[in-house]
């Protein structure tokens, strides 16, 4: 076989991959042999350079399905990087969880596919400020939403994810009557009620947002529930409270996968960003999900075509953090690794 036919063999091969993984379904017949081709050069570059692609769940499925390594939640790929034994992370998520990965593995080289993975949570606080809250609060362990930057973290005393905060909330609480829970205001709130507490009193909240989960509307929920009758609503605890209060399910991305795996509801309405319902159909072909979702635009940044020009790239951008906010941003990392397990 000469070169092409070898090459139109492998092809061929990767297109009937990318359908048995149900990503034909997602684009026009006509594109799929442009995203295989896409999808096997990328597949080749990360073994040529012993790499690995971290993909959250807000990634789109060509991405997570047909390139990704590492798959899940925040704290799943902030757990599964600590594990890996490639040289090179590509972190398809947000500019916070590819510093995650690199304070934890700083022998590695960690690159994201955009220069737009920012975060709207992770931008609404910095260093400075955290010090200044420290001052205005003194003696309060501060709680740290992993949405943030290396140098917020090394401000904290113990970062949290979706995944775990209610139970690391619940352990503090134990040593503490008071706390300081930041950025995200609506999370906060919405773990103080869960656990009894008192917003401004027992939780000191920053005024940080998601702008995905901030905007949806409480009274659409109502709405669908009477058109969709045993439909059962699962919405990220980023929303706020008032949301929170109209739906069966409230947690983390992972938390709402598992959810949807382990229960048979007639319909289910995801409240959350897009890519997790486009997942979530492709996982579960035989379950009816009606996506009341909003696109992440920074997460939705990352494309198979951006993933390719890094790879390509003889002199990608690094993620690096100084080496003394690496320190410090570490410790409150593994302290949430101690209080999670
Ligand atoms: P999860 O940890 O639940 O995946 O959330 C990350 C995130 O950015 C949600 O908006
Ligand atoms: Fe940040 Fe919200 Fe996007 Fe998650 S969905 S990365 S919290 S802006």
């Amino acid at each position: 076989m000469d070169a092409e036919r070898l090459m139109n063999a492998a092809l061929n091969e990767e297109i009937k991959r990318l359908t048995t993984l149900g990503l034909h379904r997602r684009c026009v017949e006509s594109d799929l042999p442009r995203l295989a081709g896409l999808t096997l050069e990328i597949n080749r570059l990360k073994k040529a350079k012993n790499a690995v692609v971290c993909a959250h769940v807000y990634q789109t499925p060509d991405i997570i399905l047909g390139i990704g390594d590492l798959v899940g939640d925040s704290y799943k790929l902030a757990d599964d990087c600590r594990k890996t034994a490639a040289d090179v992370i590509v972190f398809c998520g947000v500019h916070f969880m590819a510093e995650t990965a690199k304070i934890l593995n700083p022998s590695k080289k960690v690159y994201v596919p955009s220069k737009n993975a920012g975060c709207s949570l992770s931008e609404a606080v910095t260093g400075a400020d955290v010090r200044k809250l420290k001052a205005e609060h003194p003696g309060l362990p501060v709680i740290t939403y992993i949405n943030t930057s290396a140098e917020v973290k090394a401000e904290s005393d113990c970062i949290v994810t979706s995944a775990n905060a209610e139970k690391i909330l619940r352990r503090m609480y134990e040593k503490h009557e008071r706390l300081i829970f930041i950025p995200d205001r609506f999370m906060g709130a919405n773990l103080a009620k869960t656990l009894g507490k008192t917003p401004g009193e027992d939780i000191i909240l920053w005024n940080g947002t998601c702008v995905v989960h901030e905007r949806f509307d409480p009274e659409l929920i109502k709405v669908y529930r009477k058109n969709y009758p045993g439909l059962v609503a699962l919405a990220h605890a980023e929303c706020p409270s008032e949301l929170i209060a109209e739906v069966d399910f409230m947690g983390g991305t992972g938390d709402m996968m598992r959810y949807v795996e382990n229960t048979d509801a007639a319909a289910y309405l995801l409240v959350t960003e897009c890519g997790f319902g486009e997942l979530a159909r492709l996982k579960f072909p035989n379950k009816n999900f009606i996506a009341m979702c909003r696109l992440c635009p920074y997460m939705k940044s990352i494309t198979l075509e951006s993933v390719l020009a890094l790879l390509q790239d003889p002199a990608p951008e690094e993620v690096t953090v100084p080496a003394d906010i690496a320190a410090r941003a570490k410790i409150s990392i593994e302290k949430m690794f101690e209080l999670a397990a």
